[in-house]
């Protein structure tokens, strides 16, 4: 028991020095993305185009005998749309999302998405951020948060979240332009 113990704490003190080394070699590359740092903000706009010839998602399973629609338990659709600089699509592109959208409440109100950004412009080029969590299902024109879990390259050892809403729609075109606001921090 006493010698459990002594062994739980010298391995408790073992990983608390790692923590502390990893965190002042982060420190000592980039002070600001740093835990505790300075937050880094990004605003991107997503352009996504759900039907039609260059539609940026697709259905690929559904429930068995039931219609695959966002709102329908079970509907699994996958996405690879471009995101803007700015709100119109003939802004600059700075990358791609690709990831999956889940139905995954029986009630239809929300979805399970796992997705990333691939930055392939500007600043963050070749770097790529991870999202997951809970999406409210497409009908649904409140503000949704993700988790930002982590990255590649620039954002590698990040974390944060980042809130997605419906800017623009045009139904008759498919067409929908999402915002992005992504605020992170480097742990
Ligand atoms: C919109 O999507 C529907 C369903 O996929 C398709 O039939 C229609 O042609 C699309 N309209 C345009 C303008 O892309
Ligand atoms: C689809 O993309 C092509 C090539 O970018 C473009 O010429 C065409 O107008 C687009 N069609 C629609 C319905 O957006
Ligand atoms: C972005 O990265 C790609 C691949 O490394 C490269 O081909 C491209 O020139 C880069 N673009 C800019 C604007 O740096
Ligand atoms: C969106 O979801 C929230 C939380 O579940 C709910 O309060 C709100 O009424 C929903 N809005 C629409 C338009 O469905
Ligand atoms: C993004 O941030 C801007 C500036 O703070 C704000 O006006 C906008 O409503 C935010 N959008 C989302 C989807 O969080």
């Amino acid at each position: 028991m006493a010698k459990g113990s002594a062994l739980t704490s010298i391995q408790i003190s073992l990983l608390l020095l790692v923590a502390i080394f990893v965190c002042s070699e982060a420190n000592h590359r980039d002070r600001d993305y740093c835990c505790g740092g300075k937050e880094t903000k990004i605003t991107v706009y997503l352009q996504l185009f759900s039907g039609g010839p260059n539609a940026t998602t697709v259905a690929v399973a559904g429930a068995p005998g039931r219609p695959r629609t966002p709102t329908e338990f079970g509907t699994i659709y996958v996405n690879d749309s471009p995101f803007t600089e700015s709100i119109s699509i003939n802004s600059p592109t700075v990358g791609r999302s690709q990831g999956l959208y889940v139905a995954s409440s029986r009630d239809g109100l929300y979805s399970f998405d796992p997705f990333s950004f691939i930055f392939t412009d500007g600043q963050y080029n070749g770097s790529t951020l991870e999202f997951q969590g809970l999406g409210y299902s497409i009908q649904n024109t409140s503000v949704t948060e993700f988790s930002v879990l982590s990255g590649t390259k620039i954002f590698r050892y990040v974390r944060g979240y980042a809130t997605f809403l419906a800017v623009r729609q045009i139904p008759a075109r498919n067409y929908t332009v999402t915002m992005a606001n992504i605020t992170i921090r480097r742990c």
